[in-house]
Protein backbone atom coordinates (compact mmCIF):
# COMPACT_ATOMS: atom_id res chain seq x y z
CA UNK A 1 0.00 0.00 0.00
CA UNK A 2 2.87 2.13 0.83
CA UNK A 3 5.13 1.76 -2.21
CA UNK A 4 4.68 4.07 -5.13
CA UNK A 5 4.53 3.07 -8.70
CA UNK A 6 6.82 5.05 -10.35
CA UNK A 7 7.03 3.38 -13.66
CA UNK A 8 3.73 5.05 -14.47
CA UNK A 9 2.93 8.12 -16.37
CA UNK A 10 1.69 9.79 -13.35
CA UNK A 11 3.12 8.29 -9.92
CA UNK A 12 0.56 6.99 -7.74
CA UNK A 13 -0.38 4.66 -5.14
CA UNK A 14 -4.44 4.81 -5.78
CA UNK A 15 -3.62 1.71 -8.58
CA UNK A 16 -4.78 4.17 -11.01
CA UNK A 17 -4.06 1.87 -14.16
CA UNK A 18 -7.18 -0.36 -12.71
CA UNK A 19 -9.36 2.52 -14.01
CA UNK A 20 -8.47 3.13 -17.78
CA UNK A 21 -10.93 5.83 -18.20
CA UNK A 22 -9.82 8.01 -15.07
CA UNK A 23 -6.49 7.19 -16.23
CA UNK A 24 -6.43 8.59 -19.53
CA UNK A 25 -8.45 11.51 -18.51
CA UNK A 26 -5.89 12.31 -16.20
CA UNK A 27 -3.04 12.19 -18.84
CA UNK A 28 -5.13 14.32 -21.06
CA UNK A 29 -5.29 16.88 -18.28
CA UNK A 30 -1.06 16.07 -17.56
CA UNK A 31 0.11 18.19 -20.43
CA UNK A 32 -1.82 21.06 -19.64
CA UNK A 33 -1.06 21.13 -16.19
CA UNK A 34 2.63 21.21 -17.93
CA UNK A 35 1.85 24.02 -19.51
CA UNK A 36 0.87 25.99 -16.82
CA UNK A 37 3.76 25.41 -15.22
CA UNK A 38 5.97 27.00 -17.73
CA UNK A 39 3.74 29.92 -18.09
CA UNK A 40 3.19 30.53 -14.60
CA UNK A 41 5.63 28.94 -12.74
CA UNK A 42 8.73 29.74 -11.37
CA UNK A 43 9.84 32.84 -13.62
CA UNK A 44 13.21 31.66 -15.47
CA UNK A 45 13.52 27.85 -13.63
CA UNK A 46 13.60 25.56 -16.95
CA UNK A 47 16.90 24.97 -16.88
CA UNK A 48 17.86 24.97 -12.84
CA UNK A 49 18.57 21.39 -11.42
CA UNK A 50 16.96 22.07 -7.58
CA UNK A 51 17.75 19.34 -5.23
CA UNK A 52 13.87 18.31 -4.24
CA UNK A 53 12.43 15.96 -2.11
CA UNK A 54 9.66 13.88 -3.91
CA UNK A 55 7.35 11.06 -2.06
CA UNK A 56 8.42 8.03 -2.34
CA UNK A 57 6.42 6.54 -0.09
CA UNK A 58 3.64 7.42 2.50
CA UNK A 59 5.13 5.85 4.89
CA UNK A 60 5.79 8.49 8.12
CA UNK A 61 9.03 7.20 8.47
CA UNK A 62 11.56 7.94 5.00
CA UNK A 63 8.74 9.40 2.25
CA UNK A 64 10.68 11.16 0.71
CA UNK A 65 13.71 10.75 -1.52
CA UNK A 66 15.62 13.68 -2.82
CA UNK A 67 17.64 14.99 -5.62
CA UNK A 68 18.25 17.38 -8.05
CA UNK A 69 15.65 17.44 -10.65
CA UNK A 70 14.62 19.91 -13.15
CA UNK A 71 11.10 21.61 -11.83
CA UNK A 72 9.45 20.57 -15.07
CA UNK A 73 10.36 17.01 -14.72
CA UNK A 74 9.30 16.54 -11.15
CA UNK A 75 6.80 13.11 -10.67
CA UNK A 76 3.85 15.04 -9.34
CA UNK A 77 1.38 12.06 -8.23
CA UNK A 78 -1.35 10.83 -6.78
CA UNK A 79 -0.68 9.88 -3.14
CA UNK A 80 -3.13 9.08 -0.22
CA UNK A 81 -2.33 7.79 3.34
CA UNK A 82 -3.41 3.77 4.24
CA UNK A 83 -7.21 3.30 4.45
CA UNK A 84 -8.26 2.58 7.86
CA UNK A 85 -10.15 -0.33 7.79
CA UNK A 86 -14.57 0.06 8.94
CA UNK A 87 -13.84 3.64 9.55
CA UNK A 88 -16.46 5.22 10.89
CA UNK A 89 -17.89 8.49 10.60
CA UNK A 90 -16.97 10.60 13.92
CA UNK A 91 -19.18 13.46 14.08
CA UNK A 92 -21.94 15.34 12.56
CA UNK A 93 -25.98 13.73 11.89
CA UNK A 94 -24.47 10.72 10.40
CA UNK A 95 -22.24 9.42 13.51
CA UNK A 96 -21.41 6.23 13.99
CA UNK A 97 -22.02 5.64 10.20
CA UNK A 98 -19.60 3.55 7.97
CA UNK A 99 -17.50 6.55 6.44
CA UNK A 100 -18.07 6.94 2.57
CA UNK A 101 -15.85 5.20 -0.26
CA UNK A 102 -17.89 7.76 -3.02
CA UNK A 103 -19.70 10.52 -2.78
CA UNK A 104 -23.48 10.77 -1.66
CA UNK A 105 -25.81 12.27 -3.82
CA UNK A 106 -27.70 14.96 -1.61
CA UNK A 107 -23.53 16.31 -0.64
CA UNK A 108 -22.08 16.17 -4.09
CA UNK A 109 -22.33 19.95 -4.39
CA UNK A 110 -20.92 21.11 -1.38
CA UNK A 111 -17.92 18.60 -1.38
CA UNK A 112 -17.22 19.55 -4.95
CA UNK A 113 -17.37 23.15 -3.83
CA UNK A 114 -15.06 22.14 -1.01
CA UNK A 115 -12.49 20.14 -2.82
CA UNK A 116 -12.77 22.52 -5.80
CA UNK A 117 -11.69 25.47 -3.16
CA UNK A 118 -9.08 23.62 -1.48
CA UNK A 119 -7.71 22.93 -4.69
CA UNK A 120 -7.75 26.51 -6.44
CA UNK A 121 -5.47 27.87 -3.43
CA UNK A 122 -2.26 25.76 -4.36
CA UNK A 123 -1.42 26.82 -8.07
CA UNK A 124 -2.54 30.16 -7.35
CA UNK A 125 0.09 30.47 -4.22
CA UNK A 126 2.59 29.41 -6.95
CA UNK A 127 1.60 32.24 -9.30
CA UNK A 128 1.99 34.28 -6.61
CA UNK A 129 5.69 33.34 -5.49
CA UNK A 130 7.10 33.10 -9.16
CA UNK A 131 9.06 35.94 -9.36
CA UNK A 132 10.60 35.92 -6.18
CA UNK A 133 13.27 33.47 -7.60
CA UNK A 134 14.76 36.57 -9.24
CA UNK A 135 15.54 38.13 -5.68
CA UNK A 136 16.24 34.69 -3.66
CA UNK A 137 18.52 35.76 -0.42
CA UNK A 138 20.45 32.55 -1.27
CA UNK A 139 20.67 29.11 -2.90
CA UNK A 140 19.36 27.78 0.14
CA UNK A 141 16.25 29.63 0.11
CA UNK A 142 16.28 29.53 -3.49
CA UNK A 143 15.84 26.26 -2.92
CA UNK A 144 12.81 25.98 -0.15
CA UNK A 145 11.21 28.28 -2.30
CA UNK A 146 11.07 25.94 -5.20
CA UNK A 147 10.23 23.00 -3.17
CA UNK A 148 7.48 24.45 -1.73
CA UNK A 149 5.85 25.49 -5.61
CA UNK A 150 6.47 21.62 -6.72
CA UNK A 151 4.34 20.49 -3.70
CA UNK A 152 1.43 23.14 -4.22
CA UNK A 153 1.57 21.76 -7.56
CA UNK A 154 1.17 18.20 -6.10
CA UNK A 155 -1.80 19.54 -4.00
CA UNK A 156 -3.14 20.26 -6.80
CA UNK A 157 -2.97 17.32 -8.39
CA UNK A 158 -4.35 15.16 -5.10
CA UNK A 159 -7.44 17.41 -5.42
CA UNK A 160 -7.53 17.01 -9.48
CA UNK A 161 -7.87 13.51 -9.19
CA UNK A 162 -10.64 13.44 -6.48
CA UNK A 163 -12.79 15.88 -9.00
CA UNK A 164 -11.89 13.30 -11.43
CA UNK A 165 -12.53 10.43 -10.19
CA UNK A 166 -15.80 11.22 -8.16
CA UNK A 167 -17.55 13.90 -9.83
CA UNK A 168 -17.59 12.98 -13.97
CA UNK A 169 -18.08 15.49 -16.23
CA UNK A 170 -18.42 18.60 -13.86
CA UNK A 171 -15.20 17.49 -11.81
CA UNK A 172 -13.45 17.43 -15.17
CA UNK A 173 -14.80 20.93 -15.88
CA UNK A 174 -13.74 21.90 -12.61
CA UNK A 175 -10.38 20.89 -12.71
CA UNK A 176 -9.33 22.52 -16.53
CA UNK A 177 -10.72 25.48 -14.93
CA UNK A 178 -8.06 25.02 -11.78
CA UNK A 179 -5.74 26.05 -14.52
CA UNK A 180 -7.58 28.99 -16.13
CA UNK A 181 -8.14 31.35 -13.21
CA UNK A 182 -5.12 33.14 -12.72
CA UNK A 183 -4.04 34.79 -9.06
CA UNK A 184 -4.90 38.42 -9.46
CA UNK A 185 -6.35 38.08 -12.90
CA UNK A 186 -8.87 40.60 -13.31
CA UNK A 187 -11.43 38.50 -15.77
CA UNK A 188 -10.83 35.48 -14.31
CA UNK A 189 -9.36 35.41 -10.38
CA UNK A 190 -8.47 32.67 -7.72
CA UNK A 191 -11.69 31.99 -5.78
CA UNK A 192 -10.27 33.37 -2.34
CA UNK A 193 -8.82 37.12 -2.20
CA UNK A 194 -5.95 36.45 0.18
CA UNK A 195 -4.89 34.16 -3.13
CA UNK A 196 -4.90 37.19 -5.41
CA UNK A 197 -2.82 39.57 -3.14
CA UNK A 198 0.90 40.08 -4.91
CA UNK A 199 3.45 38.46 -2.72
CA UNK A 200 6.30 40.99 -3.65
CA UNK A 201 9.55 40.52 -1.42
CA UNK A 202 10.83 37.65 0.50
CA UNK A 203 9.62 38.84 4.08
CA UNK A 204 5.92 39.26 2.47
CA UNK A 205 7.12 35.31 1.10
CA UNK A 206 8.07 33.68 4.71
CA UNK A 207 5.03 35.83 6.33
CA UNK A 208 2.51 33.99 3.65
CA UNK A 209 4.61 30.54 4.22
CA UNK A 210 3.87 30.61 8.17
CA UNK A 211 0.49 32.56 8.32
CA UNK A 212 -1.18 31.55 5.06
CA UNK A 213 -0.14 28.00 4.39
CA UNK A 214 -1.15 27.73 8.48
CA UNK A 215 -4.56 28.26 7.61
CA UNK A 216 -3.51 25.84 4.46
CA UNK A 217 -3.02 23.23 7.46
CA UNK A 218 -5.90 24.00 9.78
CA UNK A 219 -8.36 23.56 6.27
CA UNK A 220 -6.12 20.22 5.89
CA UNK A 221 -6.66 19.09 9.17
CA UNK A 222 -10.61 19.79 9.05
CA UNK A 223 -11.04 18.00 5.79
CA UNK A 224 -9.11 15.12 6.77
CA UNK A 225 -11.88 14.77 9.67
CA UNK A 226 -14.28 14.19 6.48
CA UNK A 227 -16.88 11.27 5.95
CA UNK A 228 -15.82 11.32 2.87
CA UNK A 229 -12.61 8.65 2.68
CA UNK A 230 -10.87 9.25 -0.13
CA UNK A 231 -10.69 13.23 0.96
CA UNK A 232 -10.00 12.50 4.68
CA UNK A 233 -6.36 10.31 3.33
CA UNK A 234 -5.76 12.55 0.50
CA UNK A 235 -5.73 15.83 2.96
CA UNK A 236 -3.55 13.68 5.28
CA UNK A 237 -0.76 12.81 3.19
CA UNK A 238 -1.21 16.72 2.00
CA UNK A 239 0.08 17.87 5.98
CA UNK A 240 3.15 15.85 5.80
CA UNK A 241 4.68 18.00 2.93
CA UNK A 242 2.66 21.26 4.74
CA UNK A 243 4.85 20.94 7.71
CA UNK A 244 8.03 22.21 5.75
CA UNK A 245 6.34 24.95 4.12
CA UNK A 246 5.92 26.68 7.93
CA UNK A 247 8.71 25.75 8.52
CA UNK A 248 10.72 27.67 5.96
CA UNK A 249 7.87 30.74 6.82
CA UNK A 250 8.87 30.40 10.32
CA UNK A 251 12.89 30.29 9.90
CA UNK A 252 12.46 32.81 7.19
CA UNK A 253 11.20 35.30 9.49
CA UNK A 254 13.43 34.16 12.65
CA UNK A 255 16.72 34.40 10.30
CA UNK A 256 15.42 37.76 9.41
CA UNK A 257 14.91 38.96 13.00
CA UNK A 258 18.20 37.90 14.20
CA UNK A 259 20.01 39.58 11.06
CA UNK A 260 18.05 42.94 12.56
CA UNK A 261 18.86 42.11 16.38
CA UNK A 262 22.88 41.46 15.16
CA UNK A 263 22.93 44.31 13.74
CA UNK A 264 21.00 46.32 16.62
CA UNK A 265 23.66 45.46 18.99
CA UNK A 266 26.58 46.39 16.64
CA UNK A 267 25.39 49.85 15.94
CA UNK A 268 24.01 49.68 19.43
CA UNK A 269 20.96 51.56 18.62
CA UNK A 270 17.03 50.70 18.01
CA UNK A 271 16.85 53.78 15.22
CA UNK A 272 14.82 52.74 12.30
CA UNK A 273 16.84 55.44 9.99
CA UNK A 274 20.06 53.80 11.05
CA UNK A 275 18.66 50.12 10.95
CA UNK A 276 17.27 50.66 7.28
CA UNK A 277 20.72 52.39 6.34
CA UNK A 278 22.41 49.43 7.37
CA UNK A 279 20.53 47.02 5.36
CA UNK A 280 18.23 45.45 8.15
CA UNK A 281 14.75 45.51 8.17
CA UNK A 282 13.74 46.84 11.89
CA UNK A 283 11.38 45.15 14.38
CA UNK A 284 8.88 47.64 13.86
CA UNK A 285 8.26 46.96 9.99
CA UNK A 286 8.45 43.36 10.58
CA UNK A 287 5.82 43.96 13.45
CA UNK A 288 3.36 46.02 10.80
CA UNK A 289 4.21 42.81 8.39
CA UNK A 290 2.68 40.55 11.12
CA UNK A 291 -0.06 42.62 11.40
CA UNK A 292 -1.19 42.63 7.77
CA UNK A 293 -0.54 38.81 7.25
CA UNK A 294 -1.86 37.94 10.00
CA UNK A 295 -5.37 39.77 9.77
CA UNK A 296 -5.71 39.28 5.74
CA UNK A 297 -5.02 35.58 6.43
CA UNK A 298 -7.63 34.92 9.36
CA UNK A 299 -10.30 36.49 7.03
CA UNK A 300 -9.74 33.17 4.90
CA UNK A 301 -11.74 31.01 7.61
CA UNK A 302 -14.93 32.78 6.34
CA UNK A 303 -17.94 34.60 7.70
CA UNK A 304 -17.83 34.09 11.97
CA UNK A 305 -21.89 33.12 11.64
CA UNK A 306 -22.16 30.51 8.77
CA UNK A 307 -25.30 28.97 8.12
CA UNK A 308 -22.69 26.29 5.27
CA UNK A 309 -20.25 25.86 8.01
CA UNK A 310 -22.92 24.12 9.99
CA UNK A 311 -23.95 22.06 7.16
CA UNK A 312 -20.64 20.88 6.12
CA UNK A 313 -19.94 19.64 9.78
CA UNK A 314 -23.62 18.45 10.69
CA UNK A 315 -23.65 16.48 7.38
CA UNK A 316 -20.08 15.18 7.90
CA UNK A 317 -18.37 16.68 5.06
CA UNK A 318 -15.57 19.23 7.30
CA UNK A 319 -15.06 18.49 10.65
CA UNK A 320 -12.82 20.26 13.66
CA UNK A 321 -9.67 20.97 14.08
CA UNK A 322 -8.41 17.45 15.69
CA UNK A 323 -12.02 16.50 16.31
CA UNK A 324 -11.01 12.98 16.92
CA UNK A 325 -9.30 14.24 20.00
CA UNK A 326 -12.33 16.47 21.54
CA UNK A 327 -14.53 15.17 24.36
CA UNK A 328 -17.81 16.75 23.67
CA UNK A 329 -20.59 14.96 21.85
CA UNK A 330 -19.64 15.64 18.18
CA UNK A 331 -23.06 16.80 17.32
CA UNK A 332 -22.79 20.49 18.99
CA UNK A 333 -26.41 20.60 18.94
CA UNK A 334 -27.62 23.04 21.25
CA UNK A 335 -24.20 24.11 22.58
CA UNK A 336 -22.67 28.03 22.05
CA UNK A 337 -20.00 29.85 20.84
CA UNK A 338 -19.21 33.46 21.47
CA UNK A 339 -18.35 35.31 18.71
CA UNK A 340 -17.17 39.24 18.23
CA UNK A 341 -19.10 42.04 16.33
CA UNK A 342 -18.97 45.94 17.58
CA UNK A 343 -22.37 47.61 19.07
CA UNK A 344 -22.63 51.44 19.96
CA UNK A 345 -18.74 51.94 19.25
CA UNK A 346 -17.45 49.03 21.47
CA UNK A 347 -16.55 45.60 20.63
CA UNK A 348 -18.28 42.91 22.07
CA UNK A 349 -19.04 38.72 22.76
CA UNK A 350 -21.90 37.49 21.41
CA UNK A 351 -23.25 33.66 22.56
CA UNK A 352 -24.46 31.99 19.11
CA UNK A 353 -25.28 28.32 18.53
CA UNK A 354 -21.44 26.76 17.84
CA UNK A 355 -23.01 25.06 14.30
CA UNK A 356 -23.17 28.25 12.62
CA UNK A 357 -19.64 29.48 14.71
CA UNK A 358 -17.42 26.81 13.18
CA UNK A 359 -15.95 28.81 11.22
CA UNK A 360 -15.06 31.01 14.24
CA UNK A 361 -13.97 27.71 16.22
CA UNK A 362 -11.26 26.99 13.39
CA UNK A 363 -10.17 30.15 13.31
CA UNK A 364 -9.58 30.65 17.21
CA UNK A 365 -7.58 27.37 16.77
CA UNK A 366 -5.41 28.83 14.24
CA UNK A 367 -4.59 32.06 16.07
CA UNK A 368 -3.28 29.74 19.24
CA UNK A 369 -1.22 27.98 16.87
CA UNK A 370 -0.02 30.86 14.89
CA UNK A 371 0.99 32.49 17.90
CA UNK A 372 3.40 30.12 19.20
CA UNK A 373 6.11 31.08 16.10
CA UNK A 374 5.69 34.65 17.38
CA UNK A 375 6.40 33.43 20.96
CA UNK A 376 9.63 31.86 19.26
CA UNK A 377 10.39 34.86 17.52
CA UNK A 378 10.46 36.70 20.56
CA UNK A 379 12.68 34.60 22.25
CA UNK A 380 15.29 35.88 19.28
CA UNK A 381 14.90 38.98 20.04
CA UNK A 382 15.48 38.66 24.04
CA UNK A 383 18.28 36.75 23.52
CA UNK A 384 20.04 39.22 21.90
CA UNK A 385 19.12 41.21 24.99
CA UNK A 386 16.76 43.41 23.64
CA UNK A 387 13.33 45.00 24.95
CA UNK A 388 11.44 44.84 21.84
CA UNK A 389 8.24 42.09 21.95
CA UNK A 390 6.03 41.27 18.73
CA UNK A 391 2.60 40.51 19.35
CA UNK A 392 -0.08 38.99 16.97
CA UNK A 393 -2.80 41.91 16.44
CA UNK A 394 -6.40 41.44 17.65
CA UNK A 395 -8.76 39.07 15.74
CA UNK A 396 -10.84 42.40 14.96
CA UNK A 397 -8.17 44.11 13.61
CA UNK A 398 -8.20 45.10 10.21
CA UNK A 399 -10.78 42.30 9.14
CA UNK A 400 -13.04 42.06 5.74
CA UNK A 401 -15.25 39.19 6.26
CA UNK A 402 -18.15 38.61 8.76
CA UNK A 403 -19.38 41.12 11.74
CA UNK A 404 -16.40 42.35 12.22
CA UNK A 405 -16.03 43.54 8.34
CA UNK A 406 -14.48 47.07 8.01
CA UNK A 407 -15.01 48.24 11.18
CA UNK A 408 -11.71 50.34 12.74
CA UNK A 409 -9.85 48.19 15.21
CA UNK A 410 -7.04 48.86 16.29
CA UNK A 411 -3.68 46.20 16.75
CA UNK A 412 -4.62 46.36 20.77
CA UNK A 413 -8.42 46.10 19.99
CA UNK A 414 -9.82 49.55 20.89
CA UNK A 415 -13.00 50.80 18.29
CA UNK A 416 -11.47 53.94 16.60
CA UNK A 417 -13.16 56.70 14.42
CA UNK A 418 -12.43 56.83 10.56
CA UNK A 419 -10.35 59.60 11.74
CA UNK A 420 -7.89 57.96 14.29
CA UNK A 421 -7.44 55.18 11.92
CA UNK A 422 -6.30 57.39 8.95
CA UNK A 423 -3.67 59.11 11.68
CA UNK A 424 -2.21 55.82 12.83
CA UNK A 425 -2.86 53.15 10.12
CA UNK A 426 0.71 53.85 8.98
CA UNK A 427 2.01 52.63 12.81
CA UNK A 428 0.11 49.50 12.00
CA UNK A 429 0.33 48.00 8.35
CA UNK A 430 2.71 48.19 6.16
CA UNK A 431 3.27 51.54 4.51
CA UNK A 432 3.96 52.31 0.58
CA UNK A 433 7.18 53.47 2.18
CA UNK A 434 7.85 50.55 4.07
CA UNK A 435 7.04 48.01 1.38
CA UNK A 436 9.32 50.25 -0.86
CA UNK A 437 12.55 49.77 1.50
CA UNK A 438 12.08 45.96 1.97
CA UNK A 439 11.34 45.96 -1.90
CA UNK A 440 14.67 47.85 -2.15
CA UNK A 441 17.09 44.98 0.07
CA UNK A 442 15.40 42.15 -2.67
CA UNK A 443 18.69 41.30 -4.55
CA UNK A 444 19.62 37.61 -6.23
CA UNK A 445 22.27 36.32 -3.74
CA UNK A 446 22.79 32.69 -5.00
CA UNK A 447 26.46 31.56 -4.55
CA UNK A 448 26.65 28.74 -2.49
CA UNK A 449 26.83 29.37 0.91
CA UNK A 450 26.38 32.99 0.52
CA UNK A 451 23.38 35.21 2.24
CA UNK A 452 21.87 38.63 1.23
CA UNK A 453 22.75 41.10 4.03
CA UNK A 454 19.12 41.25 5.72
CA UNK A 455 19.16 37.93 6.81
CA UNK A 456 21.65 35.42 8.96
CA UNK A 457 21.66 31.61 7.32
CA UNK A 458 20.07 28.90 8.70
CA UNK A 459 21.64 26.86 11.75
CA UNK A 460 21.45 23.73 9.80
CA UNK A 461 21.45 22.57 5.91
CA UNK A 462 18.35 20.34 4.23
CA UNK A 463 18.17 17.04 4.40
CA UNK A 464 21.70 16.79 6.56
CA UNK A 465 23.72 18.53 3.78
CA UNK A 466 26.38 21.73 4.46
CA UNK A 467 24.26 25.01 4.37
CA UNK A 468 26.67 25.62 1.18
CA UNK A 469 25.76 22.82 -0.48
CA UNK A 470 24.80 23.40 -3.92
CA UNK A 471 20.78 23.01 -4.02
CA UNK A 472 20.12 24.55 -7.05
CA UNK A 473 22.48 24.46 -10.22
CA UNK A 474 21.92 26.94 -12.49
CA UNK A 475 23.46 25.24 -15.70
FE1 LIG B 1 -0.80 23.17 -0.44
FE1 LIG C 1 1.66 24.80 1.46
Amino acid sequence: MSGINYSEKIPNNVNLSEDRTLQRALEQWQPNFINWWDDMGPEGSTDMDVYLRTAVSVDPQGWAQFGHVKMRDYRWGVFMNPGEQDRKIHFGDHIGEKAWQDVPGEHRANLRRIIVTQGDTEPASVEQQRHLGLTAPSMYDLRNLFQINVEEGRHLWAMVYLLHKYFGKDGREEADALLQRNSGNEDNPRILQAFNEKTPDWLSFFMFTYFTDRDGKFQLCALAESAFDPLARTTKFMLTEEAHHMFVGESGVSRTIQRTVDVMNQLKTDDVGKLRAAGVIDLPTIQRYINFHFSVTIDLFGADESSNAATFYSSGLKGRYEEGKRTDDHILKGNSYKILSVENGKLIEKEVPMLNALNEVLRDDYITDSKGGIDRWNRVISKAGIPFTLTAPHKAFHRNIGSLAGAKITPDGRVVSDAEWMAHVGEWLPTNEDRAYVASLMGRCVEPGKFANWIAPPVMGINRQPVDFDYVRFN
